[in-house]
């Protein structure tokens, strides 16, 4: 399945630096999802995967970012050492992905799964709200926060950074949070440092 190959691309080419089991991590993930009903897997379920799969990151390079998801690769491609969620191994594994369990089946629904705004449990919110809970306890030093200044609420609770990641925050490990409120155009500009082809680029080459 596409989960493992990623697994294995990460442990051997993205971040070679630790060791982990893939095999052993999806059998845990498995054992989380399969023979649920699909609007029935909470965070607990995955706790056996997370153990499985530990991860440190350095202090001061912890990018957070809510509603600005073009713009933080474009920011994480042109300011190479900040780490996002995305490149922790789980976040590597799952990213874009949509999964489910079928109550009666012994395996994985990719197709024909719920909306995860359908229901509170769903496999696929709470992997992500445990992943997201984790990497801000993980969180140390001088952290970034990217908002979207180009719509109208650029913090909102209800996102995950401001329900899960702003609480799981640990006082004690972070001693600075460096909040970044980026418009439309600094995307752009960000988009121009990449590739200066791009025809709304052409102005700005001087
Ligand atoms: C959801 O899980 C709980 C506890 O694991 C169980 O008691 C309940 O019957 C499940 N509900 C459905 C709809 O499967
Ligand atoms: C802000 O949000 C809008 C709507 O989702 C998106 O199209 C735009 O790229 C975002 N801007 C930035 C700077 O992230
Ligand atoms: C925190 O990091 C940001 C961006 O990397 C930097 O601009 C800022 O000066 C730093 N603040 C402190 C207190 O180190
Ligand atoms: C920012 O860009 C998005 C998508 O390109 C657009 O929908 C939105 O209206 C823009 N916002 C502003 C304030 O320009």
């Amino acid at each position: 399945p596409i989960v493992i190959g990623r697994c294995f691309t990460y442990t051997t080419l993205v971040n070679p630096s630790i060791r982990y089991d893939c095999e052993d991590i999806w059998r845990h993930f498995e054992e989380a999802v399969v023979h649920q009903s699909s609007c029935n897997v909470t965070e607990e379920h995955y706790y056996e995967m997370f153990n499985a799969m530990p991860q440190i990151w350095p202090c001061d390079r912890f990018l957070f970012w809510s509603k600005t998801r073009t713009l933080m690769h474009s920011f994480a491609a042109v300011f190479r050492h900040f780490w996002t969620l995305e490149d922790t191994l789980v976040g590597y594994m799952f990213n874009d992905l949509i999964w489910c369990g079928q109550e009666e089946d012994s395996d994985f629904d990719f197709n024909s799964c719920p909306e995860w705004s359908t229901c509170g449990t769903h496999p696929v919110f709470s992997l992500w709200k445990q992943a997201s809970q984790n990497f801000a306890e993980m969180a140390c030093g001088n952290i970034t926060v990217l908002l979207n200044g180009s719509i109208a609420n650029a913090f909102s609770r209800k996102s995950m950074f401001g329900s899960v990641e702003l609480d799981g925050l640990n006082p004690q490990r972070v001693n600075y949070v460096n909040i970044k409120v980026m418009t439309n155009l600094t995307l752009r500009i960000l988009q121009c440092i990449q590739d200066l082809t791009q025809p709304d680029c052409r102005h700005m080459e001087t």
